[in-house]
């Protein structure tokens, strides 16, 4: 009886001794501190991100990473442009190394390559549209002006058609992928979709163009952000678009129709 009452005894010892050592264990992984703001696991500028040597290098960032928080955040921003588009940017530069596409404009590389050619395809393309890409944005809500936003009039009956047109083919746009404005061979704006990371100066286009315009649907673009909502995200970039810079992009564009 004795014994039995000491065994009793030593289990419940050991069991508070265990309890309070879990529950010593519990506190302290509540307690490692965890990063709260997104400066601490921010790690570096946009200005300090450079390409490997070679033919092309990436478009400078004209606003720091928190410069379109909160809608795309810094985490977000970061990562696409010093990760996706730097990889990007070094893979095309060592597939044309060396070939005939070495010295060539990144538009002509993009009209003439291999569509075979999967690397020299997604690289590519992943650098022009990215190029573009962050281009286009803007920290501040803009609307056309100018000549661009005459021929949005005259070519869509106006800016909400061209803006519910946009959003909806992003919204339908299955899988990765983007949404464009392009100026098409006839010099008409026009809105079209592309796969992965082909575009419109490709020659599988569905409609062949030049974009001054494009919206990344990957979800490397938006899901830190948004998960799975992609419509908000859509929502959210089109505040962002920098239309001074489309309306630069669209006039370019104009000058180009005949090489087409
Ligand atoms: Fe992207």
């Amino acid at each position: 009886m004795k014994n039995k009452f000491f065994t009793t005894l030593s289990i419940l010892a050991s069991s508070i001794v265990l309890f309070s050592c879990n529950d010593k264990q519990l506190t302290e992984v509540v307690e490692v501190p965890l990063p709260t703001k997104e400066e601490k696991i921010t790690i570096g500028k946009p200005d300090d991100v450079k390409a490997d040597p070679g033919s092309f290098e990436i478009t400078k960032l004209p606003f720091a990473y928190d410069g379109l928080a909160p809608q795309i955040r810094s985490l977000t921003l970061e990562t696409h442009y010093s990760k996706h588009y730097l990889t990007y940017t070094n893979n095309l530069n060592k597939e044309i190394a060396s070939t005939e596409f070495e010295n060539a404009p990144i538009e002509d590389i993009l009209k003439k390559l291999d569509l075979n050619n999967a690397k020299l395809r997604q690289n590519a393309g992943g650098y022009y549209n990215h190029t573009l890409y962050f281009n286009i944005l803007t920290p501040k809500e803009q609307t056309p002006k100018d000549t661009l936003a005459s021929s949005i009039n005259k070519e869509f009956g106006s800016f909400d058609n061209l803006t519910k047109q946009f959003k909806n083919e992003a919204n339908k746009q299955f899988g990765s992928g983007w949404v464009w404005l392009v100026v098409d061979k006839a010099g008409k704006l026009q809105v079209t979709t592309t796969e992965n990371q082909d575009n419109p100066l490709m020659k599988n286009a569905l409609i062949k163009g030049t974009p001054i315009l494009g919206i990344d649907l990957w979800e490397h673009a938006y899901y830190l952000d948004y998960q799975n909502r992609k419509k908000t995200y859509i929502d959210a970039f089109y505040k962002l678009i920098n239309w001074e810079k489309v309306n630069e992009n669209y006039k370019t564009a104009l000058t180009q129709v005949k090489k087409f």
